[in-house]
């Protein structure tokens, strides 16, 4: 049995057909168009295609299809409700995909489906709780608490991206200021990276991005870190320390026996996550317990939400 995963990013669309064990078998990716929701899904069949053509399969060979979406999804009327970053308001995006695809489409929240994912294949195998959090454009969050995903009455819960950490702080797409993702998520230390450098000619994230700040990504400022440079150094322990409070506060909330770092950031590896991990343990108001909450990279790392978006029907 095979099926198809999206996973539908601020930056890219990448599709995945996966077989029922939650492995890979061939991708397809393009640029997520920000002009509305049909092109929104086009881009979406066309990623589909690609991972179809580039495994030599067809759509007869899928079972069903996947979408993880960030937002607040309905996945019932496989509805998008709301996704501030691109501004989407009741987008049906399951129904547009079906009517481009012509197979039956799932959907879920990005971050829901990266936690089924993690819980079923990955970092939370077993476990009789797990958090998951991913660090990419925006900062998502799911939770699965005894077998079952934890979505909120009304599918809303988990958007760990959005409670605030710094009042009154930096300000987000949702128009609040303050939110984890304004520090947390890729996007944030990309714009902390290009603001810093205006005032910093001798870093090396100058060289690394080619004189141009635009192609600075997360990676170049680890890149950078890891080679000694001070400022990118300063960016990514300014981050670390934001991040570890947001995890030490999710921690607080739910202490969960699984808590998983996934996301384009997350690939990062121990170099983002031992710092982290060194100041929740000194954090976490569970200190003294004897059972103490795992902290762990994601398994899946990336490929989560996507594998979890293709097994979505499995979920059910
Ligand atoms: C959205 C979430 C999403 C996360 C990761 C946030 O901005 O509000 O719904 O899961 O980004 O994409």
């Amino acid at each position: 049995m095979k099926y198809l995963g999206i996973d539908l990013g601020g930056i890219n669309v990448a599709a995945a057909v996966v077989d029922e064990a939650g492995t890979i078998l061939s991708r397809g990716k393009i640029a997520t168009p920000r002009t509305g929701a049909e092109a929104v899904a086009a881009a979406m069949a066309e990623a589909a295609r690609q991972a179809l053509t580039a495994g030599g399969f067809t759509m007869d060979d899928i079972e069903s299809v996947g979408i993880g979406s960030p937002g607040v999804i309905d996945p019932k009327n496989g509805v998008v409700e709301y996704w501030s970053n691109l501004d989407f308001h009741n987008v049906p995006l399951a129904e547009m995909l079906k009517a481009r695809l012509g197979k039956e489409v799932y959907i879920e929240n990005d971050a829901n489906a990266a936690a089924l994912g993690e819980y079923a294949a990955g970092a939370g195998k077993g476990s009789q709780s797990m958090v998951a959090i991913t660090l990419g454009t925006g900062v998502g969050g799911g939770a699965v608490l005894d077998g079952k995903l934890y979505t909120g009455f009304n599918y809303a819960g988990l958007e760990v991206g959005h409670f605030v950490i710094e009042y009154n702080g930096r300000l987000c797409t949702c128009g609040r200021r303050g939110c984890f993702e304004t520090y947390a998520s890729a996007t944030a230390i990309i714009k902390r990276a290009r603001e810093r450098m205006q005032d910093n000619r001798e870093t090396l994230l100058w060289k690394l991005c080619d004189g141009d700040p635009e192609k600075v990504e997360a990676r170049t400022v680890f890149d950078a870190a890891a080679q000694g440079d001070l400022l990118a150094k300063e960016l990514v322990e300014e981050y670390q320390s934001y991040l570890a409070c947001g995890i030490t506060s999710l921690i607080n909330v739910f202490q969960p026996e699984v808590f998983c770092v996934g996301g384009g950031v997350a690939g990062a590896g121990e170099t983002l996550m031992g710092p982290v991990r060194a100041i929740v343990d000194r954090e976490d108001y569970a200190r003294d317990s004897k059972r103490r909450t795992i902290l762990t990279l994601a398994q899946l790392g990336n490929d989560a939400g996507i594998i979890g978006a293709a097994l979505l029907p499995l979920f059910r």
